[in-house]
């Protein structure tokens, strides 16, 4: 099995939540669970999308605006052709009332239905990065149907205590539950909330540890004869096993050996890893008698995901053929193909 993984909607969720895990409180008033800092990167979030979408409920109960706020971020929106402010989508099966806040500016959407035939339609209409803001119905929505890419969980630093209050996520069957687990890109601390970013889909987990591969491939000796790459070996969990770079043992080690020679031959958990390289694992090599293919069918990991073809700069390559006929699932992201082209500029001579 081989696949090359291009563009697809990226769906971001984002919302804040009590310590207890409510949206809001069972009160008519609009509960504030971030902070001032907080709704500013909010606002940047936005600004960085081509729509916002919310349940009925959200706009019955809250009534928000859905706009990008800051005169700049809009401005620099339609300084790259873009309107102002993101798509509006509502989902609902009526009408919103006609003096809803969400109408001032901007286009908007009032659709309903399963949310993969939302997700369809909003592709159509070339949505390619779509944030959801709620309420708990939609997210547990977007979350169950394996739709969301990310997502953004703020904790406020109090309690709501009743549980009558809307819920962040109800019942279901939540895709990685039980073995395989969503991985947390960042924490940061914004003020007196904290901010969680968890990468849930696949490709998102996978361009997050293809970045790190890319990242630590900077690290390598410079060469002008081999190429500069990074490995990451990741378990199902997200825990990384191990890592490496060219040359960081000896003169002539790959990436991928690298990593692999910290591990045992035997260790069991290579059986259900994932290698992450930068660049497509090589089948020749003039330097050793065992290529990365050959050691990475040996160790029996299952699947291997890399961001470039190999460069017929040294050798003419043809690892991830040779992967894919030993039955190891390949995966490939020429998406980030030119990070690794700038880590080796050298290499392929780019100015
Ligand atoms: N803290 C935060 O970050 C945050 C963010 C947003 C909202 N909230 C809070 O969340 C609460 C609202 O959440 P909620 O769970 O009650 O409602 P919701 O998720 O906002 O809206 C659910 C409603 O959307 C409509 N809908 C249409 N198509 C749907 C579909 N495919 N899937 C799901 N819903 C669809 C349905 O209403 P119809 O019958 O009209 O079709 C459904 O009842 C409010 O209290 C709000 O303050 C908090
Ligand atoms: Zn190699």
């Amino acid at each position: 099995m081989s696949a090359i993984v291009g563009d697809i909607m990226y769906v971001l969720l984002s919302c804040a939540i009590s310590l207890d895990g409510y949206l809001d409180d069972a009160t008519e008033k609009r509960l504030v669970l971030s902070n001032a800092a907080d709704l500013d990167r909010v606002d940047a979030e936005r600004a960085g999308v081509d729509a916002i979408l919310v349940g009925a409920n959200t706009i019955r109960r809250d009534d928000p605006r859905l706009s990008v706020r800051s005169p700049a971020r809009r401005a620099a929106r339609e300084a790259a052709g873009k309107p102002a402010t993101p798509l509006k989508v509502i989902l609902s099966s009526r009408e919103p009332p006609a003096g809803a806040a969400f109408r001032a500016d901007g286009d908007a959407l009032v659709t309903h239905g399963p949310l993969d035939a939302v997700v369809r339609e909003l592709a159509d209409r070339g949505v390619e990065r779509l944030m959801v803001e709620g309420g708990g119905r939609v997210l547990t929505g977007f979350l169950t149907a394996g739709l969301a890419d990310e997502l953004q969980l703020v904790i406020a630093p109090f309690f709501v205590g009743d549980s009558t209050a809307p819920r962040f996520v109800h019942d279901g069957r939540f895709p990685r539950t039980g073995g395989d687990r969503a991985v947390l890109a960042s924490v940061a601390t914004i003020g007196n909330v904290v901010l969680h970013r968890y990468l849930l889909s696949e490709p998102a987990i996978d361009r997050h540890w293809l970045t790190e591969a890319i990242e630590l491939s900077h690290q390598c000796p410079p060469s002008t004869t081999a190429f500069s790459v990074g490995a990451v070996i990741v378990d199902p969990a997200g825990e990384v096993l191990a890592t490496g770079y060219s040359r960081e043992t000896d003169d002539l080690v790959h990436a991928e050996e690298a990593a692999l020679a910290k591990l045992a031959a035997d260790d069991p958990r290579l059986r259900t890893a994932t290698m992450y390289s930068s660049l497509e694992p090589c089948d020749r090599r003039k330097s050793r008698p065992a290529s990365c293919s050959r050691l990475i069918r040996a160790a029996g990991i299952p699947r291997v995901v890399f961001a470039l073809r190999e460069p017929d700069t040294f050798v003419v390559g043809e690892g991830a053929e040779d992967l894919t006929a030993a039955g190891i699932a390949t995966v490939e992201y020429p998406e980030l193909g030119d990070a690794v082209r700038e880590a080796n500029r050298l290499q392929l001579g780019l100015p």
